[in-house]
């Protein structure tokens, strides 16, 4: 296909007209699909159903003989966090395994630091005036709703030319202002973009000066199994490296199992240094007696070992990967040549971050709507919700079958081109 902005005025108009016809066709068939979250689907989640019928009843003894039954054991069964130490690459001693949701830790982790100084901290970051994080973008929306929530400043960090991380503005900002208290990271296969973090820039950022003597990084890990071909990325320790850097208390790394077993059924993680957990512990005795240590154990059972993670993870990837070559077979066929809209190759994780015509990603995700496609939210990748560029959308290709995704991305496509077209008669 010719590159759009090459064709002149009257081509472009007949162009519209096709697409028009092609975008009206489509509108007809009155259809509701949807791309917006990452979710895994039904037969995915078909693959832990054995849970369901563990540990099985007069089964609830954990391997040191403790009643999972029974309160008690705010760190986690041990044996769960044996299986998750080397998958999150975090010493077993310093892992924490808790209930359902990664998210969740990561919220309460920021809400304590707001009101309890964290090691090395001298003040509660409350009573800091306008505390802010860096947020590499685009990125998850969910991370950015809780620095919202909590009035956290939220300064966005485009990515460089090649799509990696801006490793050099990264360090500038954590040097340049003591109000800077933290990071929100995606490290590997990340939200949205598919990009894993280098070894180099995981050293950087484990020795990096920060002006905050409390500046923490929030390693969210939630695809580190999660891969999508032969080339299965292993990202650095970034606990190891934190604490060779001298600065062992810069990290908390997070994971859980949502998209390993049960979606918000699973159990989750938070690795970090020695000072930072036992602060943390101080602060969850408080709200809890303990997690539900009858789903550690069904976990544990199921499970068995990190090598049985990655066995499971070897069945998801043979039902996501036909669906993430599909969105891309379609985006190729459709998009490849036009100069309106580039896309990642994911490798892993859950997402393809596609971007169009700077200036139509809302017009896009508007005509997809109205032609009964659910897209997430325009300029939901960045903080605030605020894209400047107004080009970037999030496809979740994991919940619809491939048929509905094949019929999905074509209408995406129509709608992408048509928005371009309008744009450029615009211009
Ligand atoms: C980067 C990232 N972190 C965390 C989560 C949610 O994790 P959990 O289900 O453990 O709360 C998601 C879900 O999409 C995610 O993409």
């Amino acid at each position: 296909m010719d590159e759009f902005s090459a064709l002149s005025p009257e081509s472009l108009r007949s162009l519209r007209e096709e697409l028009l016809k092609e975008y009206t066709r489509f509108q007809e068939r009155g259809l509701k699909l949807d791309l917006t979250r990452g979710k895994p689907s039904a037969e995915q989640l078909d693959y832990s159903d054995e849970l369901l019928s563990l540990p099985g009843s007069g089964d609830y003894r954990a391997a040191d003989g403790t009643d999972c039954r029974n309160y008690g054991g705010l760190l986690g069964l041990t044996e769960l966090r044996e299986i998750f130490a080397p998958l999150l690459q975090v010493p077993v001693e310093q892992l924490l395994a808790a209930d359902n949701s990664s998210l969740s830790l990561m919220h309460d982790t920021v809400m304590h630091a707001m009101l309890f100084p964290l090691p090395g901290g001298e003040r509660r970051w409350v009573d800091v005036e306008r505390p802010a994080f860096i947020c590499p973008v685009p990125g998850y929306d969910r991370h950015f709703s809780i620095c919202q929530k909590f009035d956290i400043e939220m300064i966005p960090v485009e990515p460089t030319a090649d799509g990696g991380l801006d490793i050099d503005e990264i360090e500038r900002l954590a040097a340049s202002d003591p109000r800077i208290k933290g990071m929100w990271f995606v490290p590997k296969y990340s939200n949205p973009t598919g990009v894993s973090v280098t070894d180099r820039q995981a050293e950087r950022l484990a020795a990096m000066p920060t002006a905050a003597a409390d500046f923490r990084i929030f390693w969210d890990d939630a695809y580190s199994v999660h891969h999508l071909t032969d080339d299965q990325i292993t990202i650095a320790p970034i606990v190891r490296l934190c604490e060779q850097a001298g600065n062992a208390d810069r990290v908390f790394v997070f994971g859980s199992t949502s998209k390993v077993t049960f979606a918000g059924a699973g159990v989750s993680f938070l690795g970090t240094s020695p000072a930072n957990l036992s602060w943390y512990q101080g602060h969850i005795a408080k709200r809890t007696i303990g997690p539900d240590k009858v789903n550690h154990l069904r976990h544990v059972r199921f499970l068995q070992d990190a090598d049985g993670v990655r066995k499971l993870m070897e069945r998801h990837r043979e039902n996501l990967a036909p669906k993430f070559a599909k969105v891309r077979q379609i985006l190729d066929e459709e998009l490849g040549g036009t100069g309106v809209a580039q896309w990642t190759e994911a490798y892993g994780g859950y997402f393809i971050s596609l971007d169009v015509l700077d200036g139509t990603a809302a017009e896009v995700i508007r005509l997809a709507k109205e032609a009964g496609i659910a897209l997430t939210p325009a300029g939901s990748t960045y903080p605030y919700g605020n894209e400047p560029r107004d080009r970037n959308i999030r496809l979740a290709p994991s919940f619809p079958p491939v048929s509905d995704l094949d019929t999905a991305m074509r209408g995406v496509t129509i709608c992408v081109k048509l928005a371009a077209v309008d744009w450029l008669l615009a211009g």
